[in-house]
C-alpha cells in the first residue's frame, strides 16, 4: 500500500518540478506528475475530515489541513484542549461521535493501541498521523524525497546491472532505490519502526545504530519479517543492527536521525542525553559513509542529534523532505477519503 500511495502522491506533487528543488524537469523521475490532473478533481468536495491530534505538530497538521482543503474538503482540527477526549470522554465514545459526523479521521495519538481502537470503532477510515510506535506518513515523504533527489537517483540508476532490473515493474517509481544503503543513528523509535517495515521489502539496505538498552520493538520486528517473507522478484534489503554509529554509517548513501527525546519521553530526557553520547551526526562521525552521502531528518530537530554543519549543509535534504509531507499526505487523503466513483 505504501507503493500505491507514493505513486499517487508523485502524480499530485506538481510543485516538485519547480527549480527550487534543483530538479531538471526534463530528467526528473517525477516528470509527468504535473499532468496527472487528479489534484484538480476536488475529490473531497463536500467531505469533512476530522484532524484529531493529542500531540503537537507543525508539518503533519499543516500538510493535512492544506491537503484536505486543496482537494475541496473541509478540515476540522481538534486539538487536545478543544474537545472532551481524555478529560470528560473516552476514546471509544469520541470515535463513535466524530466518525458519525466526518468522512475521515486523521489522528495523532499516544500509544499505538489508541489508533487501533479509533480505527476499529470509527465508521470512517482513519489515517495514523503518528503514534508512539509508528509514523507511516513520514516514511512515505522520505521515500519520495530520496526518489526525487537528483544525486541519489542518478547514482542508483547508474549502478544497476541487468539482474538488478528485477522487480522494476512492480516497484515503479521506487525501483531506483533498490540497493541503496540507508543508515539510522538514533533512538529505537516510531520513525525507525516504519523504516524497518518499509525499506527492506523495497530492496533498501538498512543499517541501524541504537544505544545499548534501546532495544527493537518486537511487534515492529515481526512486521518487518512478514514483509521479508513475502515472495518478490527482487532482492530484499538487508538489516544490520549495531550499537556502533560509525559502523552503521559505513558506506551509507543516506544517514537519517531524529530527536533522542520523542513526544512522551520527556521524563527520561537527562538519562537519554547521557545514553546517546557519541550519536550526534557530524561530518567526522560519517567520514566512512559514501563521499556524497545525504542527510535526512523528519524534524523537529535539536542540535543534540545533528550539528549545524550537517543539518544546514549541502548534504541535507531535510527541507524538501518536510515539504514532501504535504504531497504524500495529500495522496493518502485523496485515496482514503476521496470520492473515487466520480
Ligand atoms: N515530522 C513531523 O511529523 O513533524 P510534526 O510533528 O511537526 O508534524
Ligand atoms: N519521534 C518523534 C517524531 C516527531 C515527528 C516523536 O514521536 O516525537
Amino acid at each position: 500500500s505504501e507503493v500505491i500511495a507514493l505513486s499517487s502522491s508523485m502524480k499530485l506533487a506538481h510543485r516538485q518540478n519547480s527549480p527550487k528543488h534543483g530538479l531538471d524537469p526534463a530528467n526528473s523521475p517525477a516528470q509527468g506528475k504535473a499532468q496527472a490532473g487528479r489534484i484538480f478533481d476536488q475529490s473531497l468536495r463536500d467531505r469533512i475530515v476530522a484532524i484529531m491530534f493529542s500531540k503537537r505538530s507543525t508539518r503533519t497538521r499543516v500538510a493535512s489541513e492544506t491537503a484536505v482543503y486543496s482537494l475541496g474538503g473541509h478540515p476540522v482540527f481538534l486539538g487536545p484542549s478543544d474537545i472532551q477526549l481524555g478529560v470528560n470522554e473516552s476514546l471509544y465514545d469520541t470515535a463513535k461521535i466524530v466518525s458519525s459526523m466526518a468522512d475521515g479521521i486523521i489522528a495523532r495519538v499516544g500509544g499505538h493501541d489508541e489508533i487501533e481502537l479509533l480505527a476499529k470503532e470509527s465508521d470512517v477510515p482513519v489515517l495514523n498521523a503518528l503514534s508512539a510506535r509508528y509514523h507511516p506518513t513520514q516514511i512515505l515523504a522520505d521515500l519520495q524525497t530520496m526518489v526525487e533527489d537528483p544525486l541519489l537517483s542518478v547514482k542508483m540508476n547508474a549502478s544497476k546491472s541487468a539482474s538488478e532490473s528485477d522487480g522494476n515493474a512492480e516497484l515503479g517509481i521506487l525501483a531506483p532505490l533498490k540497493g541503496l544503503k540507508v543508515a539510522w543513528v538514533g533512538d529505537s523509535n516510531n520513525i525507525l519502526a516504519d523504516m524497518l517495515v518499509a525499506y527492506p521489502r523495497l530492496g533498501i539496505d538498512l543499517s541501524v545504530a541504537v544505544p545499548k538498552g534501546y532495544d527493537r520493538d518486537e511487534v515492529v520486528w515481526g512486521e518487518m519479517q512478514d514483509g521479508l517473507r513475502a515472495p518478490t522478484s527482487w532482492r530484499k534489503g538487508e538489516v544490520e543492527w549495531t550499537n556502533d554509529p560509525a559502523q552503521a554509517v559505513r558506506d551509507a548513501d543516506v544517514v537519517v536521525t531524529d530527536t533522542w527525546i520523542s513526544m512522551g519521553d520527556e521524563a527520561s530526557k537527562e538519562q537519554r542525553l547521557r545514553d546517546f553520547s557519541g550519536y550526534q551526526v557530524t561530518e567526522a562521525l560519517c567520514k566512512n559513509a559514501k563521499p556524497d552521502w545525504k542527510f535526512m531528518h523528519c524534524l523537529p530537530r535539536k542540535q543534540n542529534e545533528v550539528d549545524d554543519e550537517v543539518f544546514y549543509g549541502d548534504r541535507s535534504i531535510v527541507f524538501p523532505e518536510g515539504e514532501n509531507r504535504r504531497w504524500t499526505i495529500q495522496a493518502l487523503v485523496d485515496k482514503m477519503f476521496g470520492r473515487w466513483e466520480l
